[in-house]
C-alpha cells in the first residue's frame, strides 16, 4: 500500500509530516488525490499548536485544498474532476488539506474555476476568498469606485490583505493599505496602493470619532485596528471585519454607529454558504487579475509546512503561500 505523506498533529502541539495510508482516511462520498493546499493564519495557529483551531486529534492540518477526483460515490463528482475545498471544517473538525489524499463531503467541493490551475486556485484559498467575500459585503452595504475617499486594507502584507489591495485597485477604488513593514512598500504600491499608513497609527488609541478618512474598510487585524478604522469611516461607510492578528478584543464605543451611522460587517468562510463562495470564486476569476495572483505567490513543499506556520504567526510571510503536496 502506498503511503501518503501528511502533516498531522497527534496531539495539541508542533504537528509534523507522517505517513498514512487509505485506512487512515475519513469516511467521506469522495476521494481526492491533494496536489496542493495552502497557508493561512489559522494554519500557523493549528500546525504549531498556539491556537486552539483543531478540535480532536489526530487531525490532518490544512485548511484549504485541491486535487483531482479518484473516486466518488456522489451523483455530482466523477473521478477525474479537479476540485477546491476551502473550509467547512477541514483541519479542525474534519481531516484537512496538508496531505496527496483526502476524503471528504461531495457537498462542499467546488468545481475548479476556469482559468485558474489548482496552484492558482489555493494562492488564493481560504485567505483570497475571504478578502473577496469582504469586498462583496462593502459593495452590498453601499460602497462604489466613485468615492472621493480611500478604502482602508488592514494587514496589507499578508494573505487576505493583498488579495483585498489587488482587487479593490483592480476595481477602480483608491487603496490605502496599512502595513508593519517598510520593506513591503513598493510591493503594495505594485498591487495598486495609492496610499501606505503605518500599523502603529492605526495601533494607538485616538477619538472614539475621529476625522472621516475611509470609504470604507477591510480589516483583518481586529482589536484598536478596528476600532480606529471604524472611528476614521466615513458617514454611512462600512468597515468589514474578518481577522484578528492584532487581538480579538474591540475596544470601541456605539458612537461611530449611532452618530455616523457606520456599520460593522462580520465576514466568515469556513460556514459561508455554497451560494455566496460561487459567487466570491467567479469574481475572484474577473477581478483578481492572475499576473497578480502570480506575483504575490510563493510555492512551498509539503515537508517545509512546519517552519512556515512559525513564520506566518511571526508575520513573517508576504501574500499567499501555496503548498505543494508532491514535493
Ligand atoms: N473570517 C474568516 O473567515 C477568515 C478567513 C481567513 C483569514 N481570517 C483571519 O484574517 C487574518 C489574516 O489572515 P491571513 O491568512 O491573511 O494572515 P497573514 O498572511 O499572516 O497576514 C496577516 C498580516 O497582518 C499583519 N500583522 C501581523 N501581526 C500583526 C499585529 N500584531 N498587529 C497588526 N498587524 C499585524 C501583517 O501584515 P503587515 O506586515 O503588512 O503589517 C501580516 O502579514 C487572521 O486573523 C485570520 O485568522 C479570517
Amino acid at each position: 500500500m502506498t503511503a501518503i505523506s501528511a502533516i498531522v498533529a497527534t496531539e495539541p502541539g508542533p504537528a509534523q509530516l507522517r505517513d498514512l495510508t487509505e485506512a487512515d482516511l475519513p469516511d467521506g462520498d469522495v476521494t481526492v488525490a491533494v496536489s496542493h493546499s495552502s497557508l493561512n493564519y489559522k494554519d500557523g495557529l493549528a500546525v504549531t499548536g498556539k491556537g486552539k483551531v483543531i478540535r480532536s486529534y489526530p487531525m490532518v492540518c490544512g485548511i484549504d485544498l485541491a486535487g483531482t477526483v479518484v473516486e466518488s460515490s456522489s451523483d455530482t463528482w466523477r473521478a477525474g474532476d479537479e476540485v477546491v475545498l476551502t473550509g467547512w471544517g477541514l483541519g479542525e473538525t474534519w481531516p484537512g488539506g496538508y496531505t496527496q489524499r483526502q476524503r471528504v463531503r461531495s457537498e462542499w467541493l467546488v468545481r475548479r474555476p476556469a482559468g485558474l490551475t489548482p496552484a492558482q486556485t489555493m494562492a488564493v484559498g481560504t485567505a483570497g476568498l475571504t478578502a473577496m467575500l469582504c469586498v462583496i459585503a462593502l459593495e452590498k452595504a453601499g460602497l462604489t469606485p466613485d468615492t472621493d475617499l480611500e478604502v482602508l486594507v488592514t494587514g496589507a502584507g499578508g494573505g487576505v490583505g493583498s488579495v483585498a489591495v489587488a482587487v479593490l485597485a483592480g476595481l477602480g477604488y483608491r487603496v490605502a493599505a496599512s502595513t508593519g513593514r517598510a520593506e513591503i512598500h513598493d510591493h503594495l504600491r505594485s498591487l495598486g496602493a495609492s496610499t501606505i499608513v503605518a500599523r502603529e497609527e492605526l495601533a494607538t488609541a485616538g477619538r472614539p470619532l475621529d476625522k472621516e478618512r475611509w470609504a470604507g474598510a477591510v480589516d483583518t487585524v481586529g482589536s484598536q485596528t478596528l476600532a480606529t478604522a471604524l472611528a476614521q469611516t466615513r458617514y454611512g461607510g462600512s468597515v468589514a471585519a474578518c481577522g484578528l492578528v492584532g487581538g480579538s478584543d474591540l475596544p470601541t464605543t456605539v458612537l461611530p454607529f449611532i452618530l455616523r451611522g457606520v456599520s460593522l460587517l462580520g465576514v466568515d468562510s469556513v460556514m459561508c454558504p455554497t451560494p455566496r463562495r460561487a459567487e466570491a470564486w467567479e469574481r475572484l476569476g474577473r477581478d483578481l487579475p492572475v499576473d497578480v495572483l502570480d506575483r504575490i505567490t510563493t510555492i512551498e513543499p509539503l515537508t517545509r509546512v512546519p517552519e512556515l506556520a512559525e513564520e506566518i504567526l511571526a508575520g513573517a510571510t508576504q501574500g499567499r503561500v501555496v503548498i505543494d503536496t508532491a514535493r
